[in-house]
């Protein structure tokens, strides 16, 4: 006899999108997204041209459905000197010709969330890019108001590095985004809180020893021991490096 109440776990299995995926990613697509995508976009992708993609099916489903799309991501390799991510990638003038893969879009059916699909999804995106060896990072822009999304970022390791404000028209209505980068192939920021933190550490040291060789100075000639306007003027491009660290540091610290 069959329970019923049986809790029922899917078989989920991952493979590349295929031509007879074509109505169902369209018909999915128009389900989750707010904004409407041409026709030549789902033939793009399903046909592989210019866009790469990956698709979840559950195999536990009843044979008719059992390879129908319940997930997707679809993904675009571009030049990374022609991205508005170049600022965060660290330049190799080696490497000249540097690429990024930028996610366009991911879903997951609502019957199958919080399964881990997306997480799967992503990191075959990840595992592609890390494929090529021309490629710094993963890129994508998230609208601020979805939690569920940023909430997955977040917790794969995205680092969020932009906020733009009224990034996204939908219906006549503004939104911002957020812009997430997930470096790989050895990838970086051009400025690393590591690196700004041991700057910071410099100028602090560099500052006290400073301060120290003056109050002995000061100490030797019997003079005041707070600084004079001449010593304070020494003190205030210290100051505002200082100012300026600590606010890259926060900016940093966000990423
Ligand atoms: C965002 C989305 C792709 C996630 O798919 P998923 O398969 O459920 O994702 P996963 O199971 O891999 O991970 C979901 C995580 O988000 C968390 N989550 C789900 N809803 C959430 C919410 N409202 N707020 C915060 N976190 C939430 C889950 O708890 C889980 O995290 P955990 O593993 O720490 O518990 C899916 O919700 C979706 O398709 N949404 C509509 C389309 C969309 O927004 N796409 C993203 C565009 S950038």
């Amino acid at each position: 006899m069959v329970n019923l109440k049986a809790p029922h776990y899917p078989v989920i299995s991952y493979r590349p999108i295929q031509p007879s995926d074509l109505e169902v990613l369209e018909n999915i697509h128009g389900e989750l997204f707010p904004i409407r995508y041409e026709s030549e976009f789902f033939r793009n992708a399903v046909n592989g041209r210019d866009i790469v993609c990956w698709g979840a099916v559950d195999r536990s489903r009843p044979h008719a459905q059992s390879n129908e799309l319940i997930g997707f991501v679809t993904a675009r390799v571009v030049p990374a000197k022609e991205s508005e991510v170049e600022d965060f990638i660290s330049f190799d003038s080696s490497k000249p010709d540097q690429t990024l893969v930028y996610i366009l879009t991911l879903g997951v059916v609502e019957s199958h969330r919080n399964l881990g699909i997306a997480s799967a999804l992503i990191h075959k995106v990840i595992k592609y890019a890390s494929s090529i060896p021309t490629c710094s990072a993963v890129y994508l822009h998230v609208i601020s108001y979805n939690n569920a999304a940023v909430h997955l970022y977040q917790k794969m390791s995205f680092q969020c590095v932009r906020w733009l404000h009224n990034f996204y028209l939908i219906n006549e209505q503004h939104y911002d985004s957020y812009l997430f980068i997930y470096y790989v192939n050895g990838g970086r920021s051009p400025c690393t809180a590591l690196e700004l933190v041991t700057l910071l550490v410099t100028y602090v040291k560099s500052l006290i020893n400073l301060m120290v060789a003056k109050l002995w100075k000061n100490e030797d000639k019997k003079i005041s021991k707070w600084p004079t306007s001449k010593e304070s003027s020494y003190l205030l491009p210290v100051v505002q490096n200082k100012r300026s660290i600590t606010a890259e540091v926060a900016r940093c610290e966000y990423l």
